[in-house]
């Protein structure tokens, strides 16, 4: 089959690679009909993980069921699934409360397991004609019949809308909260058009590139660009010179200031001074415990200046961590299927498996229209 391989830095190709099978008898084998490129692949591609060569990238994915194995009981050949990125065994201390981001089977040694990813186990990614799926009856989404036509709503359900909602999650979002999002990339878009479903009464987006910031605009959040001064300031101005009430970060470890230069802890310390006192973090963007290619020694151990004092003083808290995706992706599709949601709204482009090495290109420039690339294998 055909597949997108990791060679090395800024280095991804279409190689043909051995079919996935079905391995074990509780796998599933999928032909992926949608397979997205993430924000997180972008770390890989940068050369900012320790992902090996020769790795099948590709953990947002949707397709038709081709195979199942012997112990398969509920899912069947043909139905259309949507895979949650994160791999779950469904029977562990960690999966039966609902933490599949953190399953302690599916990745011996680790707390999470996913398709195409650096440390996150030997499973191959979905960009790619074919996919192996694990615990194939635990992990599979099963689509309602408007899935063909609604294909790129539903695909989003794989990771970032899960993961935006998980930020608004961790923040604990209510209804009336002014809620302040970290980076408009489709992750931060997701964060903000999910605190609106929550009903937030205020939500605004803060970032530089101005396709994404007319995204925001879009969907009914405020575009803030710190380009134009401090993003701290702006949110002051914006809610009275309090602070939002909520805050999530969706840029995670390579934040960087508009000319480009990286500083770790920039949106987290941003988030401090922008969220009122007793306010709530939710922390989806990536941070990671070691970092080779990081700014300086601190960084490089995946340590942090965080602004501790300040936050204590505001008697803050924050959550962290990958997004447990299983915990949404049913309620989410059904607002797909209601039409009361259209996650769709980011996608800019649509391309065939053999363009996606240019796709990549364009993409981590950020170049200008280019938000979400759905790859069609
Ligand atoms: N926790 C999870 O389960 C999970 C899942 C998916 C993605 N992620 C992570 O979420 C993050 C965002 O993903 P994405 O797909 O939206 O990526 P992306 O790279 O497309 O978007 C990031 C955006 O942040 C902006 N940005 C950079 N520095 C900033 C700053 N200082 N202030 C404000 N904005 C800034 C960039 O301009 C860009 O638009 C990544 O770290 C990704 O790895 C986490
Ligand atoms: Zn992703
Ligand atoms: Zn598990």
């Amino acid at each position: 089959m055909k597949a997108l391989v990791y060679n090395g830095p800024r280095d991804v190709s279409v190689e043909e690679v051995p079919d996935a099978a079905v391995e074990r008898p509780t796998d599933v084998l999928v032909k992926v009909t949608s397979t997205n490129i993430c924000g997180s692949d972008l770390h890989m591609y940068e050369g900012r993980t320790d992902v090996e060569p020769g790795k099948i990238l590709g953990h947002e994915n949707l397709g038709e069921v081709v195979e199942i194995g012997s112990a398969v009981d509920r899912v069947r050949v043909g139905d259309r699934v949507c895979l949650p990125f994160n791999i779950g065994c469904g029977f562990c201390k960690n999966c039966e409360r609902g933490f599949t981001g953190f399953c302690r089977t599916a990745n011996p040694g680790f707390a999470g397991a996913a398709y195409g990813y650096a440390d996150m186990g030997p499973y191959a990614g979905g960009q790619a004609e074919y996919l192996r799926v694990p615990y194939g009856d635990f992990n599979c989404l099963r689509l309602p019949p408007d899935s063909v036509e609604k294909e790129n709503d539903y695909v989003m359900l794989a990771d970032i809308w899960p993961t935006g909602y998980h930020a608004t999650v961790l923040a604990d979002v209510q209804p009336g909260d002014s809620v302040v999002v970290y980076g408009a990339g489709p992750v931060g878009l997701m964060a903000a058009y999910s605190a609106n479903l929550r009903g937030a009464s205020k939500v605004m987006l803060v970032d530089r590139q101005p396709d994404r910031l007319k995204l925001a605009d879009k969907i009914g959040a405020i575009p803030i660009n710190d380009a134009d001064g401090s993003p701290v300031e702006q949110v002051m101005e914006l809610t009275g010179g309090e602070g939002a009430d909520k805050g999530c970060e969706c840029v995670g470890w390579q934040a960087h200031d508009p000319d480009g230069e990286e500083h770790p802890d920039m949106t987290l310390n941003d988030l401090v001074g922008s969220v009122r006192a007793t306010g709530a973090i939710g922390t989806v963007g990536v941070f990671v415990p070691q970092d080779p290619g990081g700014p300086d020694e601190m960084a490089r151990q995946g340590r942090l200046g965080f602004d501790m004092g300040l936050f204590f003083q505001k008697g803050l808290r924050m959550g962290t961590g990958q997004a447990n995706v299983k915990a949404y992706n049913r309620q989410l599709r059904d607002l797909i299927a209601a039409d009361r949601a259209k996650p769709s709204f980011l996608v800019s482009h649509e391309l065939p498996l053999a363009e996606a090495p240019d796709a990549y290109r364009h993409f981590d420039a950020r170049d200008d229209g280019w938000t979400k690339v759905v790859l069609k294998p």
